[in-house]
């Protein structure tokens, strides 16, 4: 099962050493545009394997597609990531050029692959990549929530001081600072509603802490993240190369779900062997439904700047 990273960067390689290491793929080739680059994260990660006791065959290749022929799975992190007080937003016009040109050249060697969008701003990402792609709406995957929702986890399980195998939650809609929707109603501890345990103040504040994640990480490290959205990714990669049907919310292109159309944005889906399987419509409340729409409709701002 052979599974394409576009760009060798920190989220590409940290991904590819996750599904290296989890041991369920057989191939892992990675594509970089920088000369030698990939070539050398593959053979850095390579002299892992004895250590780290995979079997994972990782390739890189300076941009020749012709490498990644009959993918399975192909996730996009090409483009520039963000720095320092920059929004995920600010990055359309670099990315996009970058993402159309990797859509076109992957379908072209793997016409069946299915496709994960990393790049930011990943629900307008993922949007184009669909415009582009034309290719069934299952196929094409934006990650945003699987990240989302760990970071979410991480907040909710320093608040009530438990380890993080004890919280389950979920974020959805805009993996953006301001159009996340962490849904607080609905995370538990072992089954009992974190309400129980938490102030709604501190659950507000978990919230927000969850929403600026990653503006965070890129203020304290200079650049974005790259373990926790590897790991994200890996996971993903494995529910698909799996067939595991594992709930997460990613980034779908909506034809009527949630009273949307046209739109690519974080609901909660069923993963498998197809993609996405199934997207989860969970009732909510009349405050999380307004948040919701307000998120699509900053998503949509952005569409807006794209060029199709
Ligand atoms: C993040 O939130 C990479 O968008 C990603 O860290």
């Amino acid at each position: 099962m052979k599974v394409t990273i576009v760009g060798a960067g920190a989220v590409g390689a940290s991904c590819a050493e996750y599904i290296a290491i989890k041991n369920f793929a057989s191939e892992v080739v990675l594509i970089d545009i920088k000369e030698n680059y990939a070539e050398g994260k593959a053979m850095d990660l390579m002299q892992t394997a004895s250590l780290m006791g995979f079997d994972t065959k990782i390739t890189g290749a300076t941009n020749d597609y012709s490498k990644t022929a009959n993918s399975e799975v192909a996730v996009i992190t090409s483009g520039i990531p963000r720095k320092p007080g920059m929004t995920r937003e600010e990055l359309i016009g670099i990315n996009a050029g970058i993402v159309k040109s990797v859509v076109e050249s992957l379908l072209k060697h793997s016409p069946n692959v299915i496709i994960i969008v990393v790049s930011n701003p990943m629900d307008t990402m993922a949007y184009l990549a669909h415009k582009v792609a034309g290719i069934a709406k299952n196929r094409i995957i934006g990650m945003g929530g699987a990240l989302d929702s760990a970071r979410f986890k991480y907040r909710l399980a320093e608040a009530l001081g438990c380890p993080q195998s004890d919280v389950d939650g979920m974020v959805i809609a805009g993996h953006s600072d301001t159009g996340m929707l962490p849904l607080t109603r609905l995370a538990v501890r072992n089954s009992v509603p974190v309400r129980q345990y938490l102030s709604e103040e501190r659950l507000a504040q978990v919230a927000e802490d969850t929403k600026v994640g990653g503006a965070t990480l890129t203020s304290m490290l200079g650049t974005s993240a790259w373990y926790a959205p590897g790991a994200a990714v890996s996971s993903m990669v494995q529910a698909i190369l799996n067939d595991q049907k594992k709930m997460f919310p990613c980034s779908a292109l909506l034809d009527g779900e949630y009273g949307l159309k046209d739109i690519a944005i974080g609901v909660p889906c069923i993963i498998g062997k197809n993609g996405i399987e199934k997207i989860v419509e969970i009732d909510l409340t009349d405050a999380e439904k307004a948040k919701f729409i307000e998120s699509a409709a900053g998503v949509r701002s952005v569409n807006d700047l794209l060029t199709l």
